[in-house]
């Protein structure tokens, strides 16, 4: 399976903010290979990988990621975007949710919000951290953010050492990756802030 140029970017975002995953319970929807779980995982952090339930063998890749990298403890479960399936429900709540290349589809970025949005509600501090390769100028995911009570935050890539080759990978080389840090509007007093 290809690794996405996306994955290598939050990647990159993950080992930058390195110091802070010890302990955090992290959350890869639509992993695929789960690069950027991986390294959540290597850093100290509590991962649990998902890929659609639906595919077997996206969780069969997700399950040979853990095992060629010797993480024994990450846990695999099949999570189908919009689906509020008994693995979603058991779910811990979460401090941070990966996503890599999943905002492809615009027929999915409810689903995507839909679980994302389950996942707020158990923990509202809880943050998406999501890279996507720019594939359209028209599809914007920050129309559905509004709706869905969320914000977010640009992060430019060169703030982390991504906008050149990462780990001479020769990626994300010219494809125009975008990363975005998605919240809450909402605070603890149920006064919304958003920034867009
Ligand atoms: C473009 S790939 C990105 C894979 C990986 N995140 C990466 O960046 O290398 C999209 C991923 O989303 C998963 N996916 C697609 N539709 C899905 C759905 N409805 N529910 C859950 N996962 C889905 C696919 O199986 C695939 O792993």
């Amino acid at each position: 399976m290809y690794v996405w140029p996306s994955a290598v970017v939050l990647a990159q975002y993950l080992w930058f903010h390195r110091g802070s995953l010890q302990g955090k319970a992290v959350l890869e929807i639509g992993a695929g290979v789960s690069l950027p779980g991986i390294i959540a995982a290597k850093c100290g952090a509590e991962v649990i990988l998902s890929d659609s339930s639906e595919w077997p063998h996206c969780l069969d890749i997700c399950r040979q990621s853990c095992q060629m990298n010797d993480l024994p403890r990450v846990h695999v479960v099949g999570l189908t975007w919009g689906h509020v399936s008994q693995d979603l429900l058991a779910l811990p709540p979460q401090d941070i949710i990966l996503a890599s290349d999943v905002f492809f589809e615009p027929e999915d970025f409810e689903d995507i919000l839909t679980t994302v949005y389950f996942l707020m509600l158990r923990n509202p501090k809880v943050q998406l951290w999501s890279t996507y390769q720019v594939r359209s100028a028209d599809w914007s995911v920050e129309a559905l953010l509004y709706k869905w009570d969320m914000k977010c935050v640009h992060i430019p890539l060169k703030s982390f050492g991504a906008d050149k080759d990462i780990a001479e990978s020769a990626l994300p080389g010219n494809h125009t990756i975008e990363m975005l840090v998605i919240s809450f509007a909402k605070d603890s007093f149920g006064i919304t802030s958003k920034a867009y």
